[in-house]
């Protein structure tokens, strides 16, 4: 199937495997770029020269060197690991835990396709000001840290659609097909699956 996320990131799935810390490797990443989706590094547990060195096995494992780095912005070494990013020619970044505002123009001035993890409506509209190519909105039964609002993924989509003009991609709890039409259904245009 065709639609906006697809061709954002020239998969054949949209499915977006989620950056989750100490969990995500290049290994994960690159089976499941490979397989049609988006494979995603999850860079918030890795001291600068791991995430080098992860950034740099992923694309030698892709078929396509499409996967992406997902950067918590409450990490210490930020600046260096967006430096490492850059310099490396990785081509999605998905940012959380922060303002989008930060390093959406850099990585865009960069040619990076930028994703910021939302939880509700508020940051769901910064993200868009801020530049960013499609949102994550996370419901509260996602793995991982959670919004304030413990809004659930179902009822979260449709309220952040009715905010933003950008691709909704859905995150939290969706773990079959049958949940992934769901979360289409209210519109998002992909899912993001993580525990
Ligand atoms: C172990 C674990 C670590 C996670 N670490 C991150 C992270 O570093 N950055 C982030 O944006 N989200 C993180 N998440 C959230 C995931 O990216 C994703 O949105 C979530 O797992 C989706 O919900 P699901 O677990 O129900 O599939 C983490 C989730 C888990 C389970």
């Amino acid at each position: 199937m065709g639609n906006r996320v697809t061709e954002l990131f020239k998969i054949k799935y949209p499915i977006i495997q989620a950056g989750m810390l100490w969990c995500s490797g290049w290994k994960l990443a690159a089976a499941v770029t490979n397989a049609g989706g988006l494979g995603v590094i999850g860079s918030g547990s890795m001291y600068p020269d791991v995430l080098r060195e992860h950034i740099q096995k992923c694309k030698k494992a892709t078929n396509n060197g499409i996967f992406a780095v997902n950067v918590p912005m409450l990490y210490p070494d930020i600046d260096k690991h967006m430096d490492i990013i850059v310099s490396e020619g990785v081509k999605v970044v998905i940012t959380s835990a922060g303002n989008p505002k930060t390093w959406t123009s850099k990585l865009k001035e960069n040619g990076i396709i930028v994703l910021h993890v939302i939880a509700n409506a508020k940051f769901a509209k910064k993200a868009e000001e801020a530049g960013v190519d499609a949102i994550v909105a996370e419901g509260f039964e996602a793995g991982g840290h959670n919004g304030r609002e413990e809004t659930t993924t179902l009822c979260l989509i449709p309220i952040i659609k009715k905010t933003v003009s950008i691709p909704v991609i859905a995150a939290g709890g969706i773990a079959t097909g049958k949940a992934m039409l769901a979360a289409m259904a209210l519109g998002a245009e992909g899912v993001q699956i993580g525990s």
